[in-house]
């Protein structure tokens, strides 16, 4: 499963693509609004930063602008992934930029028959939101189940499930449970998944009883450590 972290703050993609863990980034107006920057500018950053695949999102409404705008943020770097939302004009713009070779992630899904569209219509990326369906009263992983079974049927359609609108970490492991090929974590869930406190009392054991040794890795080994630093 990939991991891609949603967000715009090049603070927090810098610290957590240092893990090593991350294989993309997301971003929609909002993020961008939340960052304060110049969304080009942003944008060009983030895919400095992470090598892997980095969503922008068009603005414009209407199928003739949102190429445009999809041409203009394709361009910013190969990493790109342009993200359109799911209309009839998102998905005209979505077939239009997937046939010129950009990647589109097809993003504001909230049902199966829209998903189904979206792989139609060359979506490299279909981005179903289960927090806010969750929200409403509607089971947001159903869905997610629901498109990767319905993917699955049709093994010609390449488009990949990346579940949105992540709030927690039992979304995260329902989400892989399923099948789902990538999330999208906010930054904040995202460290949540390193802790467990079990893990903080074992390793507090751990430390406390080799400080009881008074031995140290780096100094440990008498004779041996001696012959291997003189080769
Ligand atoms: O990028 C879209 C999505 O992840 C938004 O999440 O929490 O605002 O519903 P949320």
């Amino acid at each position: 499963m990939k991991f891609f972290i949603d967000t715009a703050d090049l603070d927090e993609i810098r610290d957590l693509a240092a893990t090593g863990l991350l294989d993309g980034v997301t971003t929609n107006p909002s993020l961008i609004a939340k960052s304060g920057r110049d969304m080009l500018e942003v944008i060009r950053e983030i895919c400095d930063v992470v090598p892997g695949d980095v969503s922008a999102e068009v603005t414009a409404m209407d199928y003739h602008n949102m190429v445009r705008e999809g041409q203009r943020l394709a361009n910013i770097a190969d990493n790109v992934v342009v993200k359109v939302p799911l209309t009839m004009d998102g998905l005209k713009a979505c077939r239009t930029l997937s046939n010129e070779g950009t990647k589109v992630n097809v993003t504001l899904c909230f049902s199966a028959a829209q998903a189904l569209l979206a792989a139609k219509a060359g979506a490299t990326y279909i981005s179903p939101f289960v927090g806010r369906l969750d929200d409403i009263g509607t089971p947001g992983m159903q869905l997610i189940e629901d498109i990767v079974d319905i993917y699955l049927n049709y093994p010609d359609l390449e488009t990949e499930v990346l579940v949105a609108s992540i709030r927690s970490p039992m979304h995260l492991v329902d989400a892989a449970k399923v099948g789902a090929h990538v999330a999208t974590l906010p930054p904040s869930v995202l460290r949540q998944l390193f802790s467990h406190p079990l893990t903080d009392k074992g390793l507090a054991d751990f430390m406390a009883d080799w400080e009881k040794t008074g031995q140290s890795i780096m100094d440990a080994g008498g004779q041996d450590a001696a012959s291997e630093s003189t080769g």
